[in-house]
């Protein structure tokens, strides 16, 4: 905090296409079924966009709600920053389409990769600009069409995933109020359990990557849970340490919305009631770096999230990744 003032989120917004895909769809694409996919990951249905809608679509109208919502223009950005890893393609960045598509003329841009934890790291990092005076309003967005990178005879991936945008804009509220506390990690050596292989410099797409289907996601979903469920709970009781407060101070948990078992895990160990987490996994399945922003949106405006309320939003992801935030809410 600085100069009587802090770094808080301004206006949020969200979207989601609106073509759904249900179990029952799933079970007639792979060897799958609904059981299966609601006892193992409490997923129900999820969205996908249309084949000609690409991430900054979606993006851009996440963002126009947020910058309604914070009651602001979009000439009065200072920079805007996409989570993601599903660009619209390598460069230009998302962030610099979604610039002139919003026609943020005033604002820097760039994209910041971190999976899943992507929305974390970049309110994290906005939050450094807003505290240092550098800029005011900052346009923070977590964008994903997954469905474009998933193999969709893959039953161990193409169960999880869907498509969606969500966007806050963060800027200065009252001293007290806004990011209390946060934290980011990454572990390099858990990168191989989630990851895209070709079409980058290691393995630029060929004939050959597409045919061994390396142009998709690869996942080993066992090693990825037993990190989540660690590291979760103890990113989320980090973020409260440093606040200087404890788990019965949170009023509300926003979690990556990746399986309800991983959740659970974590609600349970940081010993809050069902009624303080916010779930949307069973409607969207994991939107990587949408699935927080989405789930605060939709928080907010539902009326779950009031003002004075502490906030805990957590993440993990490939990278492996992992963030937290502490926020005392303050529209
Ligand atoms: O945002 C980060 C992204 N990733 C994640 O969050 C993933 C984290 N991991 C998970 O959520 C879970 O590990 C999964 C949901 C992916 C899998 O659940 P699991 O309880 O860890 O199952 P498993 O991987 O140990 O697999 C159990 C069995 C396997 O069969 P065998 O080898 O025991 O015969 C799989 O082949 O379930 C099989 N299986 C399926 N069966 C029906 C895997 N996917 C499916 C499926 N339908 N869709």
């Amino acid at each position: 905090m600085t100069d009587g003032f802090n770094c808080g989120i301004l206006g949020t917004g969200s979207f989601v296409p609106p073509n759904i895909i249900t179990n029952e769809d799933l079970e007639k694409m792979v060897d799958t079924s609904d059981e299966w996919i609601v006892s193992r990951t409490g997923i129900k249905e999820r969205r996908v966009v249309d084949k000609n809608v690409a991430t900054s679509d979606i993006a851009a109208i996440a963002a126009q709600r947020a910058i309604k919502d914070a009651g602001i223009d979009a000439k009065d950005l200072d920079l805007i920053i996409v989570a993601t890893v599903t660009p619209d393609m390598s460069f230009p960045s998302t962030a610099c389409l979604l610039q002139d598509r919003l026609g943020a003329v005033n604002a820097a841009a760039f994209d910041l990769e971190a999976a899943c934890s992507g929305f974390l790291y970049g309110i994290i990092t906005a939050k450094q600009f807003i505290i240092t005076g550098t800029y005011k309003n900052i346009l923070v967005i977590g964008a994903e069409c997954l469905s474009k990178i998933i193999n969709w005879k893959d039953r161990n991936t193409c169960v999880l995933f869907g498509d969606g945008a969500g966007a806050a804009v963060l800027g200065r509220v009252e001293e007290g109020y806004g990011i209390l506390s946060n934290c980011l990690g990454a572990d390099g050596a858990g990168g191989q359990f989630l990851s895209l292989k070709a079409g980058g410099s290691r393995l630029p797409a060929s004939v050959e990557t597409v045919e061994q289907g390396l142009h998709y996601v690869s996942m080993k979903g066992n090693e990825v849970f037993k990190f989540a469920v660690k590291i979760m709970a103890s990113a989320a009781e980090e973020a409260v340490n440093k606040a200087g407060l404890t788990a019965d101070d949170i009023d509300y948990l926003v979690p990556h919305q990746a399986n309800i078992r991983i959740i659970d895990a974590a609600r349970k160990r940081l010993k809050l009631d069902e009624n303080k987490v916010y779930v949307n996994l069973d409607r969207y399945g994991n939107m990587s770096s949408a699935s927080i922003p989405v789930a605060l949106d939709e928080a907010v405006h539902s009326g779950k999230i009031k003002k004075g309320h502490n906030i805990v939003m957590v993440g993990f992801g490939g990278g492996l990744t992992w963030g937290s935030c502490l926020m005392k809410w303050g529209k």
